[in-house]
């Protein structure tokens, strides 16, 4: 068995939260390359905006203690080469000062896949900056579930069959299968929700095998405060009896809206671009999304194609800009400014307690003026 990881995390950014430097890149390049052969099958170093994916094939499994360690140490690397620059948030998803065992609950994100290569394995690697995990909710949904996206689910007796959807609660820390297309309807009212529902997996029910799995930490959960946004990876096995590379990718031609952008507080819609437009800048966004394209062999990665560097992706973003537009107008109103619930990064408490004393009940402490004898508006008197 093969096992294919992205662990990623932003120990630093450059200017601001908008991108990764590439010092930073340089280091993780030099670790990877000198893990490969013995850690590593293979290895690779990308980014998305300020956040650093290495994106790893290895034989020891899910959530390999050696495989996290090794990330660990790196992105303690990386954040000391951002203190050494003065670099922004040097070291903002590093939750813990110590590595205990794997990256769970210690804020790199992470979507690993164990898999049996196929003869031809063509992967898809997506990485996005400025949003949340639920942001592949609805690429997820009509990559897997949705026939007016996914001719296979018709047309390929593979597929006809449709897919399980594994969701996980954030809030409540559990998870649920849902089968696809039989309970369609019960998945959407969860997935709707992506601030708490999120697809974790999805599974091919003909193959028995594992399409597609996302990272699901949510920091801003897992540190009881707001940390920094939750930027998130998610891979998509794509062909024989798995969606086609196209059908995995013409979700993204619809920028839908997603939570995160500025201050982890403002939706604003998802920009499919190439890795030369990864660096979000208007309004710290629009959030970013980028694919990589493989081929593996032998666990090797051949690759990356930098699938978003396509014109038939223009027009999603010149709508997202057109949507950026619209919604930037509404300034701190929502639905542009998330709701307060939903905004970690507030200065409500403090406003909220220095005003408390002022809010009176709006019945019965108020008394009604008393009405002139006789007065009346001018209409009533015409
Ligand atoms: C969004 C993000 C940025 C920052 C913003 C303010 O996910 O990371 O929008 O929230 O630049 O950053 P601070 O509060 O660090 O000045
Ligand atoms: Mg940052
Ligand atoms: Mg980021």
């Amino acid at each position: 068995m093969l096992t294919l990881s992205i662990i990623k995390a932003d120990t630093g950014g450059y200017v601001g939260h908008s991108a990764v430097h590439p010092e930073m890149v340089d280091e993780a390049r030099r670790a990877v390359n000198g893990a490969k052969g013995e850690l590593l099958v293979d290895g690779q170093v990308a980014w998305c905006g300020d956040d650093l994916s290495l994106i790893m094939t290895h034989d020891r499994g899910l959530e390999s203690e050696p495989i996290h360690r090794f990330a660990w140490d790196l992105f303690m690397t990386t954040t000391g080469i951002a203190k050494r620059l003065g670099l922004y948030g040097a070291g903002q998803d590093l939750l813990s000062d110590a590595f205990a065992g794997n990256l769970r609950g210690l804020g790199p994100g992470y979507a690993e896949v164990e898999i049996e290569e196929r003869p031809s394995e063509t992967i898809l690697c997506f990485l996005a900056d400025k949003t949340e995990p639920g942001a592949w909710n609805l690429p997820l949904y009509r990559m897997f579930a949705d026939a007016f996206n996914t001719a296979g689910l018709v047309i390929d007796p593979k597929m006809h069959d449709g897919f399980r959807f594994e969701v996980h609660d954030l809030r409540e820390d559990k998870r649920i299968m849902i089968d696809c297309p039989a309970e369609l309807y019960d998945l959407l009212l969860f997935i709707g929700s992506p601030s708490r529902y999120v697809v974790k997996r999805t599974i091919s029910k003909t193959l028995g095998e594992v399409a597609a799995v996302t990272s699901t930490q949510r920091l801003s959960l897992m540190a009881g405060r707001y940390v920094g946004k939750d930027d998130p990876v998610m891979i998509v096995r794509c062909q024989s009896g798995l969606p086609a590379v196209g059908e995995a990718l013409e979700p993204f031609a619809f920028p839908h809206t997603v939570a995160g952008c500025m201050r982890g507080s403002h939706h604003a819609p998802l920009m499919p671009v190439s890795i030369s437009m990864a660096h979000p800048a208007r309004f710290d966004g629009p959030p970013r999304v980028v694919c990589l394209g493989y081929q593996l062999k032998d666990g090797r990665l051949n690759g990356p194609r930098d699938m978003f560097d396509d014109h038939s992706f223009d027009e999603a973003r010149r709508q997202c800009n057109q949507v950026m537009d619209y919604l930037r107008r509404h300034g701190p109103f929502e639905p542009h400014r998330l709701p307060l619930d939903e905004m970690e990064y507030t200065t409500m408490p403090s406003v909220g307690e220095r005003l408390a004393g002022r809010w009176e009940a709006t019945q019965a402490t108020v008394p009604a003026e008393p009405q002139p004898v006789g007065a009346g508006t001018a209409r009533d008197t015409e």
